[in-house]
């Protein structure tokens, strides 16, 4: 499973073009790479594709006025703005291209665009004239130098029956862009780390236990970082009261040769090992089955995990 863009919080604001569809294919994407998206339309977006669609493809609300409220007195368009790590804009029409040139903010799209300090990139759509106007390239060349990515169309025959630059790019395309640009940090990209976490237990009967006082945190912390830079993340965890980081792969044991053996199981299939669990060195040599008298105790021989 490609989980290239996990955890990141995608804002996708669809403006009025017949490629809006292309918008939806999107979002199903980036939410299948593991990132959260909320959708933003213009009300001639909602022309061509349906608020409804989009809400059910991202699972979040879509916003598509600036003034309506649902309950909460929040600022939508700020809230949006500081919730998001990257605002794409699909298709980007040559009217919202103009606007967010001359900083007009005069829908929900706009002005969340304006507030927002995150990545921002515009994948825009047209046809042939209106992108070589020359309007429209000023406009573009003025986002450019503001640091907003322009991801450049693609030729081909466009929605009015011309044929020439203008199309919005093939949705694998688009999402490949979208990938090169948040991913530049993604360092562990494509590698498997497997790492261990927290204490084990070594059973004494089924009611007593040795265990130590490891947290586990330092470990979930690592794997969360791992899985956050691209690293396709298993967890063995012994038991914590902690909740397994999204997107990593977590496996539970309790004793320490129950760690052993899913370490061994998984020994090969991983590129990086952080083994950070405070295994014990030493196990109870019997474990009975019934609950021992407590004088029985002291009496309990103890073994090495591993003898040498
Ligand atoms: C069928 C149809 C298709 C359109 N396709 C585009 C397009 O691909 N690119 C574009 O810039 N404008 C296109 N327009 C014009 C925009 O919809 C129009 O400029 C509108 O005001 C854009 O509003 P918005 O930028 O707020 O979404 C199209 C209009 C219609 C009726």
């Amino acid at each position: 499973m490609n989980r290239s863009l996990f955890g990141k919080k995608i804002i996708v604001g669809i403006s009025g073009a017949v490629a809006a569809f292309k918008a939806v294919s999107v979002v199903s994407e980036l939410v299948k790479r593991g990132a959260v998206v909320k959708t933003i339309m213009t009300q001639s977006a909602t022309k061509f594709v349906t608020p409804l669609t989009s809400e059910t493809i991202s699972k979040n609300e879509c916003f598509a006025s600036i003034l309506k409220r649902k309950g909460s007195f929040d600022v939508g368009h700020i809230s949006l703005s500081k919730w998001a790590d990257a605002f794409l804009i699909i298709p980007a029409t040559a009217n919202i291209i103009a606007k967010i040139a001359s900083g007009i903010a005069d829908d929900m799209l706009t002005s969340a665009f304006l507030a927002c300090k995150c990545t921002k990139i515009v994948f825009s759509s047209m046809n042939t004239g209106m992108l070589e106007n020359e309007a429209t390239q000023s406009n573009l060349q003025t986002i450019i130098s503001r640091k907003i990515h322009v991801v450049e169309p693609a030729e081909g025959r466009l929605a009015c029956g011309d044929v020439g630059r203008g199309r919005l790019p093939d949705v694998d395309i688009i999402l490949k862009s979208i990938e090169n640009i948040l991913n530049r940090h993604l360092d562990l990209n494509g590698k498997k780390l497997l790492i261990t976490a927290g204490p084990t237990q070594e059973a004494i009967d089924p009611f007593r236990f040795l265990t130590n006082r490891s947290s586990g945190r330092m470990g979930y912390a690592v794997a969360e970082a791992a899985a956050k830079r691209g690293a396709n993340v298993t967890l063995i965890s012994g038991k914590t009261s902690l909740k397994a980081p999204s997107g990593v792969n977590a496996i539970f044991v309790e004793s320490a040769s129950q760690m052993h053996k899913a370490v061994l199981d998984l020994a090969q299939s991983n590129d990086i090992y952080i083994l950070s669990a405070a295994v014990a060195d030493y196990a109870p040599k019997v474990k009975y089955s019934n609950k021992i008298k407590k004088n029985r105790i002291g009496r309990c021989y103890f073994r090495p995990h591993i003898e040498a």
